[in-house]
């Protein structure tokens, strides 16, 4: 029965409900082919899209999505594809879906996934939860229908914090449940973190890249609060509610969301719950759907109950386990504790929340002082029912406080529907965990090849077939297999199925079949439930070899004893054969018995014999280690096609070895690197995830140790590098070459350091600096004889630091005193591991920081923070310093190459090789001007890189090279750290920019920039601050289409970006039409002017398929550029016209600016001209500063063109070429003083330039809505946020403007304006209504907007700028908003006030000219400027550094507040805040950096 409205009724659809509001994305997963889709969680999910409930998560107003996926058509990686859309998936499914997706669950864990799973109905299989143990997923479970939505809502708000996925259990209850109120959204929605949501979600989770956790570590139990130099360490109890998600493990972040939910919505969760009494003597801890029923059951009892003090402990956090919560709610008065687990089919003699409970008795972890912990018993659950569960609670008790408890017995029956009254007594056997894995992982598909007796394939005791019987029995069932392909060829052959599907069934299993795919038992299956519904002899025939449908998996299985002789054991017969079979091979030797049985013979050479023929899967496997790895192992070894070798570790003396014995044994030899886990795959799979996967923590020590004890295996070694060329033959095409590269590739990587004089090199860098020298010491170290590495700190195996010999740590600083991307994993490691010996190591750190980046006095700390943090943390740890921690610092004279040739020198002479060789020097790496010399005219090697398939990306010089084309190299930032945790190169795509000098385009243009963006980008473009266009999110494939297109539009992209003049920018003047076609014809013609001939632009772009050249607009065909010469100029070059008394093309920010002017009769004369303005600085860098252009004097008209040509050819002959930092012609002019420099132009010009002309400037924006011209056409000013012509749910801009270019006629143009709005322009009285229309239609006609964002511009920043730090035009509309009703409240909500925001101090905007400008320092913190003046004539200066959203709130609300109470008539807020003294005003760019506010230096 439906529950009422606003209720909730199963468990099922609250958790549906809340994974629907927290997602972007829900995926479904049908659990059964069959199943009617409104089922489960599918009913509420269906309700939420039907209604069209809106989400709490999902972006930009869109609802969120919900797929179904059918179980068997790999859900689990659908949701890994999603993961490249969307930052918030979900998926609901059952468990029994779990296993079989161990290998996605792995990834999936990485990203902020939330799992909501509903444990299958009758008899739950609580094992199906348990194998997900080590993927790194934190496991919550819920025990009532209220629990199923709070703590699903905490799943979400988890996930979300840490970025990391979580699953969330429950079981089906027996009869119905009361429903409940559905939880408000205004209430939840406040626990969520609105910053990690707004700053992208997985884009900035930390990804975890050692995926397995360890089974039996006990979490820390102090949480990480975020580092502050004012915070003293609080030793008293930690506010769980302020704990700093990224350093927290996820067991804090698990108690601190709990701690929010409790607040929120008032019910208080824990990790572990004790239900009964305090005086206890026995404890049941039970993992299974009938915890209930005993609590019952037990509250319920008499005196004389046996069991009446008995108290029963529940699990809610399963993952992290935490050792120390569990202790806390067991009584003291305890003495046995009984450990209940309900699993259909226990693998292991010992479950796993056994293994759990016996770990966390000990406190410190260490095994061997389990004695003095009470007596713990293990049980198997089976199902119970109100009868029979007091009589189980009796056994149960007597059991276990009998002299000598029976370990696992069996409690109640075994399944629901099959019922045993009785409870059972049974004990499984050690040694068949891993056939009963095998048979758990596939189930009716397994066969074992080898076992005499099919029914009872217990290993090793009742096997006595060698492999190569096996591989018999293998060929055997390849025959019976040949004979059912001809049957079904003939069946189709001859038409025998009527019907169609079946057919198509038929064809598509044998195309699978003949392929060898993976997904043959998925087809099988469908077929085997179609022809059962077949009545047909010939279907009743097919199904007696159903089997052979579903595609076995083969196995054969057999012991150590096979490992001692490969030769001539069979296992060389079964890999050489390369055919589709599993040899699962069991060690059952104890690592502390190994010395006494010659260990040293070593039997695990297997794998790497197997890897050697490098056609073979191969995994080494620890059950007791890690189980998860274990099946993931299995499903690989069985998705390969050819052979798998899986060597499987089982230590035991005797049956009757205790679990801590085993636990013990196994953790020693994985631990010691005696028994690595890893899992090698020839290929690497399709996501490029490296086929070399060390799933334990040493390897390399253990490789590089039996590589030296076996000679035949040394041998291996040698031949690395020709890695498995005896079968090279086998393979031929260019792809398998590509792989088989990679392969060898990883492995030699591994072996690195094998050697010479050992290095290893580790960097961690964000920006590429501390990478490029890493690299560069790696070469010059191989240049002295040292057998140098390098590798990101986080590619290297931690655990392994212990065994290097020489060890160089170079990493640059980021974020706050944070350490780059690739190196924080790293980091964390090294921080909290108590265990790692570094005594043999040398070792020394450099850093690369900046001391002024965090300029505030308590904010020193962050300086070079990372380097000192590491230097300090490796003493500590043992290590010796070789060279005193060397400190490179941006602000010394050579940024850090001033410190780093200093430690550099000392390290070769600590470690000896300082006088060795005549080292040739690398030559110094290449400029741009490099680049452009060897770029032959600009060609470079684009057109090679173009048809480059194996990357989205271009070289480095064809990036350069390629911008003079208007084309940019970016990449999706929001999904770089996924796509890098997926081992993918980033998403590169191109902007394009469009030259349209004048910033004029008739509506066919713009509908055609209108459609490559939907055709070719990404469905957006945005009008620039230069007033063109500018696409983004073109793949390289498209590139060429792209700029065909654009030029078949009568536009082109040539000099849109580079050193080289740009688009002439040209003011929209809509009140004036002659004066505005007059100065935009001067805007063309200079533009045409000062074009790079680029012959290669033709060749490249514009070629047709005879490739012929294409020419556009009549350029001659000549390498030759007369005004640029080869070199081109040093850095960009930009001019803009400006007509008083507006400036919104801020005449001052550029190269050049002209200043028109009119005579009385207002006539064009001629132009003031300012030179040497310029926006782009370097954080930090006083010696880069922003500049208002200065004034040079007035020419006529007929000399303007002659005056910029010979501006550009002075700068181009004297701007510094050595440092593109101050490369601009502001630099130039004042390194040769203004005067001079007039002179030198003067000089070039054979004139003077007139005293300069009387000019007024009143503002630079926009002044919106409609006004008449003279000639009676109409203009309508339109206001486009931030330029982004993007629509929206609630806002169509783009489709309105396109209605409207689709509209308008005659000399109708749409005019683009430096603030990034759009001026529909000359529209005829006739076609007024219908524009109007329009624009009502699409809302464009709406100027309610506030004054502040009227004056608003933002530039791109993220997604799209590669080089953004923070964010800009996705960011600034929030937080104008946040201001608005503060300035309403002001008065001011009609007040301009010019704000900008950009995402690094490029200055893409202008920030430097704004009232208030915030220019992006780190993710969420901007330096906040004050003070630049109304009409662009004043630079701006900084007031507060690195503030974030609150402090910039903070700091502007009062300001504007005295700018509302005290201002004189018509002062501008810039203005005022200069006059009362706030800030002191920037009169000359070098005055810059002068007299900032005091409060923000040291
Ligand atoms: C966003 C950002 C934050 C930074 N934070 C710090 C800092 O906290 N402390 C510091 O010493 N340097 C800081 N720096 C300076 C960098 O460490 C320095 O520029 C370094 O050379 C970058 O090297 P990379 O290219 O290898 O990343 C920061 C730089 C950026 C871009
Ligand atoms: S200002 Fe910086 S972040 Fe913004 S678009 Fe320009 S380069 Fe990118």
């Amino acid at each position: 029965m439906a529950p009422p409205i606003g209720f909730v009724s199963t468990r099922e659809d609250a958790a549906a409900r809340i994974a629907y509001l927290f997602s972007e994305t829900v995926l479904s997963v049908q659990p059964n082919l069959k199943a009617a889709p409104a089922i489960g969680f599918q009913h509420a999910l269906d309700r939420m899209v039907y209604h069209k409930v809106r989400g709490i998560v999902a972006r930009r107003e869109t609802l969120p999505s919900v797929y179904n996926v059918r179980y068997n058509a790999d859900p689990f990686l659908a949701a890994i594809d999603e993961l490249s859309r969307s930052s918030f998936v979900s998926i609901t499914a059952t468990s029994s879906t779990l296993q079989a997706a161990v290998t996605h669950l792995a990834k999936l864990a990485k990203f902020p996934v939330v799992i909501h799973v509903s444990m299958s109905r009758g008899l739950p299989d609580f094992s199906e939860i348990t194998s997900l143990r080590q993927l790194g997923f934190t496991l919550i479970q819920s025990f009532s229908l209220r629990e199923a939505q709070d703590l699903a809502i905490a799943s979400h708000v988890l996930a979300i914090r840490t970025g990391k996925g979580v699953i969330h259990f429950f079981h089906q209850p027996d009869g119905e449940e009361i429903p409940i109120p559905v939880e408000e959204v205004n209430q939840i929605e406040k626990l969520i973190d609105r910053n990690a949501l707004v700053y992208g979600g997985t884009e900035r989770c930390a990804v975890a890249r050692n995926i397995y956790w360890n089974d039996i570590a006990v979490v820390a139990e102090k949480p990480t609060m975020k580092e502050s130099a004012d915070e003293k360490t609080n030793d008293g109890p930690v506010d769980l509610t302020k704990v700093d998600y990224r350093t927290a493990s996820l067991f804090q972040a698990t108690e601190s969301v709990f701690e929010l939910m409790s607040v929120t919505v008032g019910r208080t969760y824990k990790a572990f719950d004790y239900h009964g009494a305090r005086n206890a003597d026995t404890a049941l801890l039970i993992f299974g759907s009938c915890a209930q029923n005993f609590i019952t059951s037990i509250s319920l009892a008499g005196w004389g109950d046996i069991y009446s003090k008995v108290g029963v402990i529940t699990v809610r956090v399963y993952r992290p386990w935490s050792a120390k919560k569990l202790l806390a709610v067991i009584p003291r008065s305890v003495q046995r504790l009984g450990v209940l687990e309900q699993a259909h089919h226990q693998t292991t003699k010992w479950g796993p929340i056994l293994l759990d409970v016996i770990s966390s008795l000990n406190n410190d972890n260490d095994l061997s002082k389990a004695a003095a912990i009470p007596v713990v018993v293990g049980y198997q659950l089976g199902h119970l029912d109100n009868k029979t569960i007091r009589q189980a609670l009796r056994g149960i008790v007597q059991n276990i406080q009998s002299e000598t408890p029976i370990q696992n017995l069996v409690v109640g029956g075994r399944a629901s529907h099959d019922v045993d009254r009785e409870y059972q007594l049974e004990q499984p056997e050690l040694e068949t965990a891993y056939s009963k894995m095998l048979y758990t992982v596939f189930g009716d598909r397994l066969s074992i090849l080898n076992a005499i007796d099919r029914d009872d394939a217990g290993i090793p005791r009742t096997i006595t077939g060698n492999p190569e019987y096996g591989l018999g029995a293998y060929l055997a069932r390849e025959d019976e297999k040949k004979m059912l392909v001809s049957k079904l060829q003939k069946a189709i052959d001859e038409k025998l199925f009527t019907n169609q599907e079946i057919n198509d069934l038929l064809l598509q299993w044998l195309l699978l079949n003949r392929d060898g795919s993976s997904k043959l038992s998925e087809v099988g299956a469908e077929l085997i439930s179609k022809l059962e519904t077949d009545s047909s002899e010939i279907a009743k025939e097919l199904l007696n070899e159903r089997v052979l449908f579903l595609g076995t998996s083969s196995w054969i299985i057999g012991s150590d004893a096979w490992s001692y002789d490969l030769g001539t054991s069979g296992v060389h017969n079964i890999i050489a054969s390369g055919k589709n079979v599993n040899v699962l091979i069991i060690d059952s030797q104890p690592y502390t018995a190994r010395a006494t049985k010659n260990a040293f013979r070593r039997k695990k050479d297997i794998g790497l014999y197997a890897m050697n023929y490098s056609n073979s899967y191969v995994a080494s496997i620890a059950v007791y280690s890690s189980y998860t790895q274990a099946i993931q192992a299995f499903i690989e070894a069985d998705k390969f096609t050819g052979p798998s070798v899986v060597i499987a570790y089982l230590p035991y003396n005797e049956e009757t070895d205790s679990a801590l014995t085993v636990l013990q044994e196994t953790k020693k030899a994985v631990d010691s690197g005696y028994w690595p886990l890893y899992r090698w795959d020839p290929r690497p799979d399709e996501s490029g995830l490296p086929n070399f996967q060390l799933d334990s923590q040493a390897l390399k020590r253990e490789l590089k140790d039996f590589l030296e004890r076996e000679n035949h295996l040394s041998q291996v070694a040698r031949r690395v590098p020709v890695f498995g060329g005896n079968i090279s033959g086998s393979y031929s095409s260019e792809l398998r070459k590509q792989q088989r590269k990679m392969a060898k590739d990883a492995y030699s990587n591994l072996l690195g350091g094998l050697t010479g004089p050992p290095l290893t090199i580790l960097f961690a860098s964000d920006g590429g600096s501390a990478e490029s020298l890493a690299k560069r010491l790696q070469r010059r170290a191989k240049g002295r004889g040292l057998g140098a590495v390098v590798l990101a700190m986080d590619d290297f195996p931690v655990e392994d630091l212990g065994a290097e010999e020489n060890l160089v740590i170079i990493t640059s600083t980021a974020g706050q005193g944070e350490f780059p991307q690739n190196g924080r994993n790293f980091w964390e490691a090294v921080k909290s591991s108590m265990d790692l010996n570094l005594t043999p190591v040398n070792y020394t750190v450099f850093g690369l920081g900046d001391s002024h980046y965090w300029p505030r006095k308590q904010d020193k700390v962050y300086y070079n923070k990372p380097a000192k943090d590491l230097n300090h943390r490796l003493e500590i740890l043992g290590a010796k310093r070789i060279v005193e921690l060397g400190l490179g610092d941006a602000q010394d004279p050579d940024g850090y190459q001033t410190a780093y040739p200093t430690w550099e020198a000392q390290l070769w002479k600590a470690l000896g090789v300082d006088g060795i060789g005549a080292l040739v020097d690398e030559p110094p790496s290449l400029t741009n001007e490099d680049f452009k010399v060897q770029s032959n005219y600009l060609r470079g090697t684009i057109v090679k890189g173009l048809n480059d398939e194996s990357t989205g990306a271009l070289s480095t010089s064809d990036f350069q090279v390629a911008k003079f084309h208007g084309v940019y190299l970016q990449d999706d930032r929001d999904i770089r750290e996924q796509r890098k945790a997926h081992g993918l190169e980033p998403a590169y795509y191109f902007m394009i920019r469009v030259r349209m000098s004048g910033g004029v385009a008739t509506p066919a243009q713009w509908l055609a920039i209108d459609e490559i963006a939907d055709s070719m980008g990404n469905h957006t473009f945005k009008v620039t601050t230069r007033g063109t266009y500018q696409l983004h999110g073109v793949i390289k494939k498209k590139l060429k289409t792209a700029i065909k297109a654009i030029n078949a539009a009568l536009l082109d992209t040539i000099a849109a970006c580079g050193d080289a003049n740009r688009n002439v920018l040209c003011t929209g003047l809509p009140y004036n039409s002659a004066l505005h076609k007059e100065l935009n014809s001067y805007a063309r013609v200079i533009s045409d002017h000062l074009l790079p001939t680029l012959t290669a632009y033709h060749e490249i772009w514009l070629t047709d398929d005879n490739d012929e050249k294409k020419l556009v607009a009549g350029n001659a065909v000549v390498d030759f550029e007369p005004l640029y010469g080869p070199a081109y100029l040093p850095r960009k070059f930009k001019i803009a016209i400006a007509m008083p008394p507006f400036n919104e093309v801020d005449v001052f920010a550029h190269d050049v600016g002209l200043i028109a002017i009119v005579d009385d009769e207002g006539k064009l004369t001629g132009f003031n001209v300012v030179a040497g303005g310029g926006m782009g600085i370097t954080h930090n860098n006083k010696k880069t500063y922003p500049r208002t252009g200065s004034m040079l004097g007035y020419v006529t008209k007929e000399d303007v063109v002659l005056v910029c040509e010979k501006i550009m050819l002075i700068q181009r002959d004297n701007g510094n070429r050595k440092d593109r930092k101050y490369g601009r012609l502001q630099y130039t002019i004042d390194a040769m003083g203004l005067d001079d420099f007039r002179l030198k132009v003067e000089e070039l010009l054979g004139f003077r330039f007139e005293e300069t002309r009387s000019f007024s400037f009143e503002s630079n924006i926009d002044h919106f809505g409609w006004v008449k011209d003279e000639r009676g056409l109409n203009h309508f000013t339109l206001f486009v946020e931030n330029g982004r012509i993007m629509d929206t749910p609630g806002f169509r801009i783009k489709t309105g403007l396109r209605e409207i270019a689709l509209a308008i006629k005659g000399e109708a143009e749409f005019r683009l304006t430096g603030n990034q709005h759009v001026i529909l322009s000359n529209i005829a009285e006739e076609e007024m209504p219908a524009v109007k229309r329009l624009l009502a239609e699409y809302k464009l006609d709406n100027r309610q907007f506030s004054g502040l964002r009227l004056s608003s511009s933002a530039c791109v920043a993220f997604p799209t700028c590669a080089v953004a730090i923070a964010e800009g035009e996705r960011y600034l509309p929030i937080f104008i908003s946040k201001l608005e009703a503060y300035l309403e409240d002001l008065g001011l909500r009609h007040d301009s006030v010019i704000m900008r925001m950009t995402g690094c101090p490029n200055g893409c905007v202008r920030p430097w000219l704004a009232e208030v400008a915030m220019v992006g320092k780190a993710y969420g913190v901007y330096n906040l400027m004050l003070g630049g003046g109304y009409v662009g004539q004043r630079l701006n200066k900084l007031y507060r550094s690195s503030v974030n959203e609150e402090q910039a709130l903070e700091i502007l609300k009062p300001l504007f507040k005295r700018w509302a109470l005290e201002r004189a008539e018509g002062e501008h807020f810039g203005d005022f805040l200069i006059r009362v003294g706030v800030i002191k005003p920037t009169l000359d760019g070098k005055k810059f950096h002068d007299d900032v506010a005091v409060e923000n230096e040291e």
